[in-house]
Formats: structure tokens, C-alpha cells, sequence
């Protein structure tokens, strides 16, 4: 479906939703870029400590040595953690072929110049496409042994059902002996959790609203993002945090591209994003139920996150 279908489709069911897959226009991976480097946002420091401090504990569990192989790497985005593992396999002087996948042409752009100029020479293959049109491909890249990279807890934004179909999926076109590095955001203290999601500077809040400010520049949509606000939350029941948008008064908004005018109640809310936290026998649940073993975990010292390595046996 496209932006405009979904966002009709989206904004006319009864509780109106939004993919979060439409936040990353130019501006929105600006915006995630300045999320990433806040201290609330603590997910992005907990995996490059692990990356830093347990590289070589990684690449030994991945069996990187000196052989080919393709880095295949879903929701790239700017690289910056992936940069400390792919410095470390070229130190074993290995031979990989990095095939970045990202949404984003802008951001997948940045990271290929950014890639080049630290690793000159480096065989780099980036892939502009989302998750599903990747996995697609992803059978005919070539025969070398392939170690897949799902960073980020990029994850937490699918369901469950779409996070074990997604890994099913993933799972036909790995051959066995391949293996998938996952970052997983755990499970802790729902205040913590809740504040990576709700900063004081209101960075995230501009992400979030971005989403209608892209349907206005896209779409001609005529919303007063001013008349919305960012509201999130966190269950800790169910290992969810959540993001919508509100409207602030009762109003009409038309979009040209959808030729439709949409009806926003006083205080009635927008679904546009789920980031689900885990703990270790659900990430053990998931890689069972799409049929992939646990190799290893490897956690940050504060154990608020984790990177999981799941192969194909
Ligand atoms: C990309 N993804 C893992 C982020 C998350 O934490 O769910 C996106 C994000 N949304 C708000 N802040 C960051």
C-alpha cells in the first residue's frame, strides 16, 4: 500500500493508527539521529558498550574469521554502532561483503560515504528497501555464508506475531550454519523505560509529530500540528511502550492526496508506534518458535539491554 492508502486506511478505522515505518523521511532520521545520541534514550549506549567491550567475544560466536561472508544488516540507518564490529572483522582481516538495508535512501546515502572514508576499499552493498521487500531478496544474494544483523531493538517495533513471522520468514532463505545477531531492549525499571520515550527537550515529540508534517508535505495534508501532542506510555505488564499522537480540540483535517476530510475528537488519540521491551524467556520463546537455536547472550553491564545470537542448525 502506499503513504497515502495507508494513512486513509490508518485515520478511518475506529482507533486510528499510523505506521511507525513513515517516520523516517530526512527529517525524521535527523530527528531519530538526535534521539539516539540523548542520555534518556539509553538503548543506543547499552548496545555500543556491548559492540566496544565484547567484540571479540561476538565475532568468535559468530565464526568470523578469515573466510567470505555477507553482513547483511536489516534497518541499517546511520551505521554507527555496526561501524565498531566491522572494524573488528577487518582487523581478522576478513572478507565481507556489508549489505546495509534501510528504508531510508537519505540515511543509507550518508552511511555509504561515512563507510567508505573509514574503510576505504570496503565492499559495501546498500539496499534501499523496507524489511519485507529485503527479506524477498535476500535468497539471491550469492552463496557465501551470511551473518545477519537486526540491531537497534529495530525489533520492538513488530508485534509478536509479526516479529516471529518476520524471523520465519528470515528463517527460508538462511542456509544452516548462518547466523542473526539481534539487539533486544530489556525489560527494567518502567520509569526508565517510560523517559527514553518522553525526553524533557521534546526531541521525540518533534519524531512523532513529524508524522503529520510529513502527511502536509507529502500528501497535502493541512493539519495545525500545534493543535497535536506527543503522548506516550509504558505497560509493564505487557512489555509495551506506546506513542500517540493527540488531538488537542475537536477538528477537521483534509488531506488532497486521500480527497478526504478526517474528524479528530477532543483528546482522541492516534496509534503510531509500539516499542516492546523483552525479557530473556520471551527472546528464548520467539527464536524457538521461528526455528532458530540460541548461540549466545551478550548483555551491557547495567543488563538493560541485550545482543542475541540465534543460528540456523
Ligand atoms: C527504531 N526504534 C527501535 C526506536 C524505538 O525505540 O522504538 C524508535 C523510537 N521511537 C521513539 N524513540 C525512538
Amino acid at each position: 500500500m502506499s503513504f497515502s492508502e495507508d494513512v486513509a486506511k490508518g485515520l478511518s478505522g475506529e482507533q486510528k493508527k499510523l505506521p511507525s515505518k513513515y517516520f523516517y523521511d530526512a527529517d525524521g532520521d535527523r530527528l531519530f539521529q538526535e534521539i539516539m545520541k540523548m542520555p534518556e534514550y539509553y538503548l543506543t549506549n547499552s548496545e555500543y558498550e556491548i559492540f566496544s567491550t565484547k567484540a571479540e567475544a561476538i565475532l568468535k560466536a559468530m565464526g568470523v574469521n578469515s573466510g567470505a561472508f555477507n553482513l547483511v544488516e536489516f534497518g541499517a540507518g546511520d551505521g554507527f554502532k555496526t561501524k565498531v564490529l566491522i572494524e573488528r572483522m577487518l582487523e581478522l582481516e576478513a572478507q565481507l561483503t556489508y549489505a546495509p538495508i534501510d528504508i531510508s535512501k537519505d540515511v543509507l546515502d550518508q552511511l555509504e560515504e561515512n563507510f567508505l572514508e573509514r574503510f576505504p576499499g570496503l565492499n559495501i552493498n546498500p539496499q534501499n528497501a523496507d524489511y519485507f521487500e529485503a527479506l524477498e531478496r535476500l535468497g539471491s544474494v550469492s552463496d557465501l555464508p551470511k551473518l545477519v544483523l537486526f540491531i537497534g531493538s529495530s525489533i520492538g517495533n513488530f508485534s509478536r506475531d509479526q516479529s516471529i513471522d518476520f524471523l520465519k520468514t528470515l528463517n527460508t532463505k538462511l542456509r544452516k550454519g548462518d547466523k542473526l545477531l539481534i539487539g533486544f531492549d530489556l525489560r527494567k525499571n518502567p520509569k526508565i523505560i517510560l523517559d527514553a520515550y518522553n525526553d524533557r527537550e521534546g526531541i521525540t515529540k518533534a519524531f512523532n509529530l513529524n508524522l503529520l508534517k510529513r502527511i502536509n508535505r507529502e500528501l497535502g495534508g493541512k493539519f495545525d500540528v500545534e493543535a497535536f501532542d506527543h503522548y506516550p506510555l509504558y505497560d509493564p505488564e505487557a512489555g509495551l511502550a506506546k506513542s500517540y499522537i493527540v488531538s488537542l480540540k475537536e477538528q477537521d483535517v483534509y488531506i488532497e492526496s486521500c480527497q478526504k476530510t478526517f474528524h479528530f475528537g477532543a483528546g482522541e488519540a492516534i496509534h503510531t508506534e509500539i516499542s516492546r521491551k523483552f525479557s530473556v524467556a520471551e527472546i528464548e520463546e520467539i527464536a524457538e518458535k521461528s526455528g532458530f537455536v540460541v548461540t549466545e547472550h551478550f548483555f551491557d553491564c547495567r543488563h538493560y539491554y541485550v545482543n542475541t545470537l540465534i543460528e540456523l542448525v
